[in-house]
């Protein structure tokens, strides 16, 4: 596994830079998130610890700040205020965001955001073009990753001649070209028929469970945060939960 971002600290001798490790990979405080210079507060202070490895539901009504609270986690946002680390380091002073996104993330979105003139293979393929990966290599892995997600019979497919459910399994194949840490689903089966929702969950927690990936899906089906072993539930910009999704109470 790739971690460009922290080889600094892998490289350092510093003894400061090691009492940093943490077995958390999130570590969020008083985050706080406006737009329109303060007109819309998303995020209104939101305080939480998310452990290695787990895999967390985020809940709540549209609007509540999910997608945003995502977006910061994966250093496509920031906070207007607040603090937030990944591993023990600020997430919010990282000398090179992208190649934070690149190999520390995973992302899954709700429209599944394929190019539509690439196969689903050359998709899979596009986050292995920053490493100067060989072109066999490249095309190897991203075969191998389309049979993890059983798709070995679409490889040549173009996303058009793809089901939903068969789009979203290529996207999850593409966020794990470059095997991240942390896997950021933002309502990964919210345009997808309900067998295939299934399908998808079904895979998302295989992977979580096999490549002990750190998982984090926003979702408003109850159902689905049922999947995950803590669920924080948010309201207008605020955790309002934060525990066991089987006794979260009220809607979404
Ligand atoms: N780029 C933006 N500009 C202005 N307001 C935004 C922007 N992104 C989100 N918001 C607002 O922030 C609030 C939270 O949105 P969002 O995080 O998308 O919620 P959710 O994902 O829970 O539906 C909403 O009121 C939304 O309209
Ligand atoms: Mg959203």
């Amino acid at each position: 596994m790739c971690h460009a971002v922290f080889s600094f600290a892998v490289n350092s001798d510093s003894p400061d830079l090691k009492q940093t490790a943490s077995p958390y990979v999130f570590e969020a405080t008083a985050l706080k998130k406006d737009f329109d210079d303060g007109q819309v507060q998303a995020l209104r202070g939101v305080d939480f610890k998310i452990a290695d490895g787990e895999f967390l539901a985020i809940v709540g009504p549209s609007g509540s700040g999910k997608t945003t609270l995502l977006q910061i986690l994966g250093a496509l946002d920031r906070p207007s205020t607040g603090t937030l680390k990944y591993k023990g380091q600020s997430l919010l002073d990282l000398p090179d965001p992208a190649s934070y996104r690149a190999h520390e993330i995973g992302f899954v979105f709700q429209a599944f955001h394929l190019l539509p003139t690439f196969t689903a293979v050359e998709n899979v393929e596009i986050p292995m073009f920053e490493d100067h990966t060989s072109r066999v290599e490249r095309k190897a892995r991203a075969i191998e990753l389309l049979r993890s997600v059983e798709l070995e019979q679409r490889v040549n497919h173009f996303p058009a001649k793809l089901s939903g459910g068969e789009r979203q399994r290529v996207a999850i194949a593409r966020s794990l070209a470059n095997s991240p840490s942390v896997l950021l689903a933002d309502e990964p089966t919210g345009n997808l028929d309900s067998a295939s929702a299934k399908h998808v969950l079904d895979l998302l927690t295989s992977l979580h469970r096999d490549r002990r990936m750190t998982l984090i899906l926003v979702t408003h089906d109850m159902s689905v945060a049922g999947r995950a072993s803590r669920a924080l539930q948010m309201r207008d910009g605020r955790v309002v939960f934060d525990g066991d999704p089987a006794t979260i109470s009220g809607h979404n």
